[in-house]
């Protein structure tokens, strides 16, 4: 038999990653900390969510591999497919429990089919958030999704984000949370290959819309500036130590360009006065299918990740903060 051909012996089954043992030790509830039982000891001085410590430190782990499969999501998927990728709101609730506490408010300035808003409803007990589309087909169908699903309606508005603070309901407001899923440059102008083109049967491009306002058709340069531009706005109304936090995933690398549509977005938005990138998260879509791409020919990536670009308003924020009604 040619060595290739001969079966390859099981290795050692290694963990993802190792977790400290307590080795029986009683966890310490210490000076600050209320029991919550099973779920770990919640420190009073905790000023940024309503999470147990060891609730907490399973966020910090950088790769977070999850399935959300849309078949089993009970928010209203049918309703919310019209839109070419919408994002689980399972996905956007687990994130926002990290990020906010009770009754807080979180601003989505592209905000699709509501995934953002459904998550937020879906905290237990609720935050509020009020999200901007372009499109008021999208709009509504958030608007029938949360009804059907019997969720507490957010403040779904419909209007160019590039003027979000035209928006009486944003200027006067100030948010613990942004928490947003732009168009990944002009990603969706693109034909749909791998699990995409099976879950909507279809392989041409689905862009958001046609409309000239719409980020997904503009060209690479401008379609960062323009971003920059809203998240500035955005970030106007977010209170000083909170978070920004942006979904992103990369472009296929084409003719010499690298497609690292996240590095890019990194940049772009630490220019914006007070925003501090803090760190990623990487989402490994377990419920997405791996295609053969290139074979057997050349390599092709499946994309199977995206990023949560972590970023937080410090210090000089202030200054980027003007009284409510005003704008920047
Ligand atoms: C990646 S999708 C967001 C999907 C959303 N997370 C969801 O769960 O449905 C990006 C959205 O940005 C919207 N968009 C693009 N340009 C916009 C603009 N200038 N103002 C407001 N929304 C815009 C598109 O209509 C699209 O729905």
């Amino acid at each position: 038999m040619s060595a290739l051909k001969q079966p390859v012996e099981n290795g050692p089954v290694v963990p993802f990653w190792r977790t400290i043992p307590s080795n029986g030790r009683p966890e310490r509830v210490g000076k600050f900390g209320i029991d919550m039982g099973d779920r770990g000891t919640y420190d009073e001085r905790n000023k940024l969510n309503e999470m147990t410590g060891k609730e907490w430190v399973f966020f910090l782990n950088s790769i977070w591999i999850k399935a959300y499969p849309p078949v089993a999501d009970e928010c209203g998927f049918d309703l919310r497919k019209i839109h070419p990728c919408p994002k689980p709101p399972l996905l956007m609730r687990d994130v926002i429990l990290f990020f906010t506490k009770r009754g807080q408010w979180i601003l989505d300035p592209f905000a699709g089919v509501g995934g953002t808003l459904l998550g937020a409803s879906l905290c237990q007990p609720a935050r509020r958030a009020i999200g901007v589309d372009l499109n008021p087909a999208y709009v509504s169908a958030y608007g029938e999704a949360a009804k059907s699903e019997k969720l507490k309606a957010q403040l779904m508005l419909c209007g160019d984000s590039r003027k979000i603070l035209d928006f009486p309901e944003i200027s006067k407001r100030e948010f613990d949370l942004i928490l947003t899923d732009p168009p990944y440059a002009d990603l969706m102008s693109r034909p749909k290959t791998g699990h995409k083109k099976k879950l909507y049967g279809r392989s041409d491009a689905s862009p958001f819309s046609n409309h000239a306002a719409d980020l997904g058709n503009f060209e690479y340069d401008r379609f960062l500036e323009e971003l920059q531009n809203i998240l500035a706005q955005a970030v106007s109304r977010l209170k000083d130590k909170k978070y920004l936090v942006v979904f992103c995933r990369d472009l296929q690398p084409a003719k010499g360009k690298h497609g690292l549509l996240h590095a890019d977005m990194i940049q772009t938005i630490q220019k914006i006065p007070g925003m501090v990138y803090r760190g990623m998260r990487i989402w490994h879509d377990q419920a997405a299918d791996l295609y053969p791409f290139g074979y057997p020919y050349a390599f092709v990536m499946n994309q199977m990740h995206q990023y949560l670009l972590i970023f937080r308003k410090e210090s000089g924020a202030k200054k980027t903060c003007p009284p409510a009604g005003t704008k920047p």
